[in-house]
C-alpha cells in the first residue's frame, strides 16, 4: 500500500513514560521539590517549560531541574522504555511486503539508535532521522522531508501528537494518528486516527499480523539467583515488546499449586521418589495446559521458573530414576509445550549448599544431601550439552552485576537465532 512507512518513536513505537518520569521524580528529589500529580503531562513538551508551569519554578530552577533530569535519563532512563505489544510483528510484515521504513523523532540521533538498537529493530529501519544538536530546525516536516529525498513514493507518517501530523501535512505525505501515545485527547481533523497497535496494522496492512509467542525456563540448583534472573529476564522482554506471563513451577496454577504444597511440605518425608516425580509431572501437564500454551498462543512471553529439565535432572539424575524414565512421565506436557529457551543458571553443588544455608527454613527437597544436588548438577550440564541451542547457560557463582550483564547480551543472539526475532 505504502511505498515508505516513517514513524515517530515516543508513543508510537514505544512507551517511554517510566523512564521520563521516574527521570522527573529524581531531579524533583534532588532540589527537595514536591512532586507534582500526573507526570505523564511532561511528556512531549520542552521539558524545561513544563517544570516552570507545573511545579511553579523560576527559569534558572528549570534549567537546573533539566540538568538533573539528564543526569539521570542519559544513563539510565532512556532504557526503561517499551516497544509496544504487537509493534515487532507490524515492522517484520511491513518489512516483508517491501515497505521502506524510517523513524522521524525530535530525540538525538544517538539515543534514538541505541533504544532501537536495545530493542532488537534496528535493523528493522532503512533510515533514522533523530535530531541532531547543531541543525538549524530539527522540525518534524524537516526530518520527514529527509526520508523523502532518500526514498520517493507514496508515504505516510504515523505518530500520536498533532505535532506528527502537522509535519505530516507540511512535507505533503499522508498521516495516521496513533491514540495510544501521548498525544492526550487531540484528534486530527483530515486525517485517519486509530486507537491501537491492532487498527493501525490494519489501516497499514489491511490485516493484524500473527505475533509469535516465546516460552522461556529458567533452570538451575537451588540458590542460583532465579529470582533475581527472572525479573531482569521480564523487564527485558517487556521492553522487547512481549506481554509477558511470569510463572513457576511445581505450581502456577491453583492445582498445580496444590500439588506443590504435597510435594514441599517436610511432613511428606515418606513420598517415594517415582510418585514424587509423577506428582511433578501431573503438576506440569496442567500448568502447562492451562498457562503456557494459551499464554504463547496469545503471542506472550512466558517466562516459567523450572519446567521439565528440573525433573530430568533432580528426579531423574538426583533421585536416581533415570531421565528416560522422567521423560516417559512427562511426554504429556512436553507433547504441549517445550520451552524455546532455557535460561540455566550454572552453580556447583558446594556453591549451592553454601548459598542455601545462608537463607531460612529448606524444604523438603533443599533438606538432600550434598550428593544429591552434585547428581543433579550433572544432569543439567548434561542436558546442556545435549541442548546447546536451547540452551543459554550462564555462570551462576559470579556476581549478579555479571550475571545480568551475559543476560542482556545472550538473549537478542538466542531470540535472532531462533527466529522469534526476524
Ligand atoms: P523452587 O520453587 O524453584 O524453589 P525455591 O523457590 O524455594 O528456590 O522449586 C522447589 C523445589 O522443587 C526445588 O528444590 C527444586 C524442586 N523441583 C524438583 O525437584 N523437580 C521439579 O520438576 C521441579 C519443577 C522442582
Amino acid at each position: 500500500m505504502f511505498d515508505t512507512v516513517i514513524f515517530d518513536l515516543d508513543g508510537t513505537l514505544s512507551d517511554n513514560s517510566e523512564g521520563i518520569t521516574a527521570s522527573i521524580r529524581y531531579a524533583l528529589g534532588k532540589m527537595g521539590r514536591p512532586v507534582p500529580g500526573d507526570l505523564r503531562r511532561f511528556i512531549g513538551p520542552p521539558l524545561r517549560m513544563s517544570f516552570q508551569r507545573f511545579c511553579g519554578m523560576t527559569d534558572a530552577d528549570s534549567a537546573e531541574a533539566t540538568r538533573l533530569y539528564r543526569e539521570r535519563h542519559e544513563v539510565i532512563g532512556y532504557l526503561e522504555n517499551n516497544l509496544y505489544p504487537g509493534i515487532r510483528a507490524l515492522l517484520t510484515a511491513l518489512r516483508r511486503q517491501g515497505a521502506y521504513l524510517a523513524v522521524a523523532t525530535g530525540k538525538p540521533q544517538k539515543i534514538t539508535e541505541s533504544i532501537l538498537k536495545h530493542f532488537g529493530v534496528y535493523h528493522l529501519f532503512d533510515q533514522v532521522e533523530g535530531s541532531q544538536p547543531n541543525a538549524v530546525t530539527n522540525q518534524k516536516s524537516v526530518l520527514i522531508a529527509r526520508v523523502l529525498a532518500r526514498h520517493p513514493g507514496r508515504a505516510v507518517m504515523v505518530g500520536d501528537t498533532e505535532d506528527d501530523m502537522t509535519g505530516a501535512a507540511e512535507a505533503g505525505i499522508e498521516g495516521i494518528h496513533v491514540q495510544y501515545g501521548f498525544g492526550g485527547d487531540w484528534r486530527p481533523e483530515a486525517m485517519p486516527s486509530v486507537p491501537d497497535v491492532a487498527a493501525l496494522s490494519e489501516a497499514l496492512l489491511g490485516s493484524v499480523p500473527e505475533s509469535r509467542g516465546v516460552f522461556i525456563s529458567l533452570e538451575g540448583l537451588d540458590g542460583c539467583g532465579k529470582t533475581t534472573v527472572a525479573n531482569r529476564l521480564e523487564t527485558l522482554l517487556r521492553q522487547y515488546g512481549y506481554p509477558v506471563v511470569h510463572t513457576r513451577e511445581p505450581g502456577g496454577c491453583p492445582i498445580s499449586e496444590k500439588i506443590r504444597e504435597l510435594l514441599l511440605s517436610k511432613e511428606n518425608g515418606e513420598m517415594t521418589a517415582t510418585a514424587e516425580a509423577l506428582l511433578y509431572a501431573a503438576s506440569r501437564y496442567q500448568h502447562a495446559h492451562d498457562v503456557i500454551l494459551p499464554a504463547v498462543r496469545r503471542g506472550c512471553a512466558v517466562i516459567s521458573d523450572r519446567y521439565v529439565d528440573s525433573s530430568l535432572a533432580y528426579q531423574g539424575e538426583g533421585r536416581g530414576l533415570g531421565m528416560d524414565a522422567i521423560r516417559a512421565y512427562n511426554q504429556k506436557a512436553m507433547e504441549l509445550c517445550m520451552p524455546d529457551i532455557t535460561v540455566y543458571l550454572r552453580l556447583d553443588a558446594e556453591t549451592s549448599l553454601r548459598r542455601r544455608l545462608a537463607e531460612s527454613e529448606p524444604d523438603r527437597i533443599e533438606r538432600e544431601k550434598r550428593e544429591f544436588f552434585e547428581r543433579a548438577a550433572q544432569g543439567f550440564d548434561r542436558l546442556a550439552e545435549q541442548e546447546p541451542d536451547r540452551y543459554l547457560t550462564i555462570d551462576a557463582s559470579r556476581s549478579v552485576e555479571a550475571v545480568i550483564g551475559e543476560l542482556n547480551r545472550l538473549l537478542p543472539e538466542y531470540l535472532v537465532r531462533g527466529g522469534f526475532w526476524a
